[in-house]
Formats: C-alpha cells, sequence, structure tokens
C-alpha cells in the first residue's frame, strides 16, 4: 500500500536502474526525486521514461540558482514534461524567484510545477554559515527569514531538514515543506540535522525524502515500517 507522503530519491546514473526502483517502488511511494546524477547523462528525456515505468509525481532536484530568464527557461521545460516539483535556490533573490513564479503560472493550473525553494543546504551547519560563507545570523533565523521571502515571492514551499521543520512550519502557514535527512529512529542521535520520519511529519512536513533507506530494501513495506510510517494513501 506504501505511503503517498514519501518521496523516493533516484540517486544514480544509471537509467537502467532508475527504471528498474521505479517500477518497484512506484506502488509504494507517492513520488520519484531526480537529479543531476541522471539528467547530466540522459538529458529530461529521463522524465518521460520514468513516467512510463510509473512515476507519476516527478521531483526535478537541480536546485536553481542563475539569473531570472535563466531560471524561467528552466522553469518552462520542467513544465513541458509534466514535472510535479522542482527546487530552485532562494538566495537567487526575489526578482529570480518572481520570473520562475510567473513562468509556472504561465502553464497553467495542469502543468505548472510546484516550486520548492532551498534556504540553507542541510550539509551546511552553523560553523560553516558564520565563518566560511559570512552570514551573520544563526542557521534556523537564516532559514527562518529566507523561506518567509520565498512564501512572499509566490514560491510554493521550502526545503528543510527535520531539525528546522516545527520552526518554519510555525512562520510559512500552510505552505509546503519537504524534508530530506530522514533516518531510522534509532540512527538520528547525534547525526547534524537528521530526524525520524514520523518526528517529521508530526512537526509539519508534508512530504518526506528517502533514498538509500528504500532503495536498497529488498521489502519496501518492511522499510517504510522500520521509518515508522504506517501504509496510507491519501495525497
Ligand atoms: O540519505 P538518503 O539516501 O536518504 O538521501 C536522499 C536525498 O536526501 C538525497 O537525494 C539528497 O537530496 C538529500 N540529502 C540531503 N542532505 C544530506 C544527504 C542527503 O539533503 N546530507
Amino acid at each position: 500500500m506504501g505511503n503517498r507522503k514519501v518521496i523516493c530519491a533516484l540517486d544514480t546514473g544509471n537509467i537502467t536502474e532508475a527504471v528498474r526502483l521505479t517500477r518497484k517502488l512506484a506502488p509504494h511511494v507517492g513520488a520519484f526525486k531526480i537529479g543531476h546524477a541522471l539528467t547530466l547523462q540522459h538529458g529530461l528525456d529521463v522524465i518521460p521514461q520514468l513516467q512510463d515505468a510509473g512515476a507519476n509525481r516527478i521531483f526535478l532536484d537541480l536546485k536553481f540558482h542563475d539569473i531570472p530568464n535563466s531560471v524561467a527557461l528552466a522553469v518552462r521545460e520542467a513544465a513541458k514534461r509534466h514535472v510535479w516539483m522542482m527546487t530552485i535556490h532562494i538566495t537567487g533573490g526575489p526578482a529570480m524567484m518572481t520570473a520562475a513564479v510567473e513562468e509556472a503560472r504561465e502553464a497553467g493550473v495542469q502543468d505548472a510545477p510546484l516550486l520548492m525553494g532551498v534556504s540553507v543546504l542541510t550539509s551546511l551547519d552553523q560553523q560553516t554559515l558564520t565563518h566560511q560563507l559570512g552570514v551573520s545570523r544563526n542557521l534556523n533565523e537564516h532559514m527562518v527569514q529566507l523561506s518567509k521571502l520565498a512564501i512572499e515571492c509566490g514560491i510554493d514551499g521550502v526545503v528543510c531538514s527535520p531539525n528546522e521543520i516545527a520552526l518554519i512550519r510555525s512562520e510559512i502557514g500552510h505552505a509546503i515543506i519537504v524534508s530530506p535527512r530522514i533516518r531510522v529512529a534509532s540512527e538520528t542521535q547525534d547525526q547534524v540535522r537528521t530526524g525520524s520520519a514520523r518526528g517529521a511529519l508530526d512537526a509539519g512536513a508534508d512530504y518526506l525524502v528517502v533514498g538509500r533507506a528504500l532503495t536498497a530494501s529488498e521489502d519496501i513495506e518492511a522499510a517504510l515500517e522500520s521509518l515508522g510510517l504506517e501504509p496510507m494513501n491519501s495525497r
């Protein structure tokens, strides 16, 4: 039966493997996330291939960060291929985000991809932010302010790690929250910015990105269960 709140990350550059995983996992998850590994090798033509293999919803995670016109063109290409969700960097600024939002609106309600803003990459920590990137705000505050800016610009939602979900949820109303860095409960201790699936949903996440815990598993339902995710079909 699976869980439609789970987005499976296809972190492979091998299209045959991606199609195999999609066929296997499509009955169990709500969407599939692809990134540079697949698209740099095979182009966006991987999207219809995965759709044919059962991926009704594709999350194109290329984290665009460029001048407004270039990002708008990226949104147009994604919309043409019926991408469900895609990521852009909030630090590209309001003009870039507004251009993306306008381009998505041009695509019409049916084909407009959901635009998700990335504020601070989940691999960064306070130390790096402060001492190497020269950001004076603390990490949580920085993420909140960037997330609010994104929503003000019309972006549909934001990406954040489990640690920040509750805080960001309290600041952005009903906008969508997607969270990677989900670990089985026993593994979450001592890992920076990770959290359990149940905790992330309870804190206010709408979708969870899970990669290897699913793609490396023989028994998908057992893997979902060990993540603490009960079967559910609603979207
Ligand atoms: O670790 P896992 O295989 O579940 O990773 C799935 C996805 O989570 C990756 O595709 C990546 O986008 C995201 N991730 C992240 N930060 C990390 C590790 C993974 O955002 N430090």
